[in-house]
C-alpha cells in the first residue's frame, strides 16, 4: 500500500525514460511477459477491456496486436506516463487520466480488467481491488502482471541482491531517479503474492484465483473473476 502522492510524482518524472528503462533492467523480459499475458487475455476472448495503470501503454499495444478487435479503455493517474501511451496513436483506444480507487465506469463495464505493474503501487490494494471488480461485468475477467519473489533458495537470494543493490544504481544512472527505483525494490517485497495474492483477491469477491509464475517467479500472472450474477 502506497503514498499515491509519492507514487504519482515518481511516474512523473521517469515518464521520459520509463520504458527504456524497464527493458535494460530486465533485460527485455518485461517484453516476453507482456506478450504472455497479451496472449492469456485474447483468449479469454473479452469484447471490451480497461487496462489500468496503463502508463506508457505497453500491455495495451501488446494487447492490440494479438486482438485488434478489442474495445480497450486505457487508465491511469499519472498524465504524463499517459502522454507515452497517446504517443503510441493506438487506433480505437479510449486513453483518460482517472484513479483506480474512483473509476468513472458504470458498474459491469468491462469483460476484462488487466492492470500491469500498477495494482503493487496503489494505495489501498483492497480498495483498488474492489473498484476493479465493480467495473467488471458478472463472469468477468481480472488478469494481473506484477512482480514477485522467486521461491527457489538459491535464486532468491541473487535476485534480492539484485533488487536492492544493483537495480537502483543503473537505474539511477539511466533516469536520474534512483529514490524511485529504491522504492521499485521495497514495494516488491511487501506486496503479497502467491497463496496471500489468491486469498486477498478472494477477500475482495473474486473467485477462482490463478497464480503462473514467470520466471523463477521474478513475475507472476494472477488471474481471477467476476462470479457469475452477483451484485457488487
Ligand atoms: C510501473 S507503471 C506500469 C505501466 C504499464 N502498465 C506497464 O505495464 O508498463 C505503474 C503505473 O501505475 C499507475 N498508478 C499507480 N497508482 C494508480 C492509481 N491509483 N490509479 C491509476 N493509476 C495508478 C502509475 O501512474 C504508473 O503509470
Amino acid at each position: 500500500m502506497q503514498d499515491p502522492e509519492f507514487v504519482q510524482s515518481a511516474f512523473a518524472k521517469i515518464a521520459g525514460r520509463y520504458v527504456v528503462t524497464n527493458h535494460a533492467l530486465s533485460f527485455g523480459t518485461d517484453i516476453l511477459w507482456r506478450r504472455k499475458v497479451a496472449r492469456l487475455v485474447r483468449d479469454l476472448g473479452p469484447e471490451t477491456l480497461l487496462d489500468l495503470a496503463t502508463g506508457s501503454g505497453d500491455l495495451a499495444a501488446e494487447i492490440l496486436k494479438v486482438a485488434p478487435g478489442i474495445r480497450l479503455t486505457g487508465a491511469d493517474f499519472c498524465a504524463p506516463m499517459l502522454d507515452r501511451a497517446r504517443a503510441r496513436q493506438m487506433p480505437g483506444v479510449t486513453l483518460l487520466v482517472a484513479d483506480a480507487m474512483r473509476l468513472p465506469f458504470a458498474d459491469g463495464t468491462f469483460d476484462c480488467v488487466t492492470v500491469a505493474f500498477g495494482l503493487r503501487n496503489m494505495a489501498s490494494w483492497p480498495e483498488a481491488l474492489r473498484s476493479m471488480l465493480r467495473v467488471l461485468r458478472p463472469g468477468g475477467h481480472l488478469v494481473i502482471l506484477d512482480f514477485s519473489l522467486p521461491s527457489l533458495p538459491v535464486i532468491r537470494p541473487l535476485y534480492g541482491f539484485y533488487l536492492n543493490r544493483v537495480l537502483p544504481l543503473i537505474a539511477g544512472l539511466l533516469t536520474g531517479e534512483r529514490g524511485a527505483y529504491q522504492y521499485l525494490a521495497g514495494s516488491i517485497h511487501q506486496f503479497p503474492s502467491g497463496k496471500a495474492m489468491g486469498e486477498l483477491l478472494e477477500s475482495c469477491g473474486f473467485v477462482e484465483p490463478v497464480a503462473r509464475p514467470l520466471s523463477f517467479g521474478i513475475a507472476t500472472v494472477y488471474t481471477a473473476k467476476r462470479p457469475d450474477g452477483c451484485g457488487t
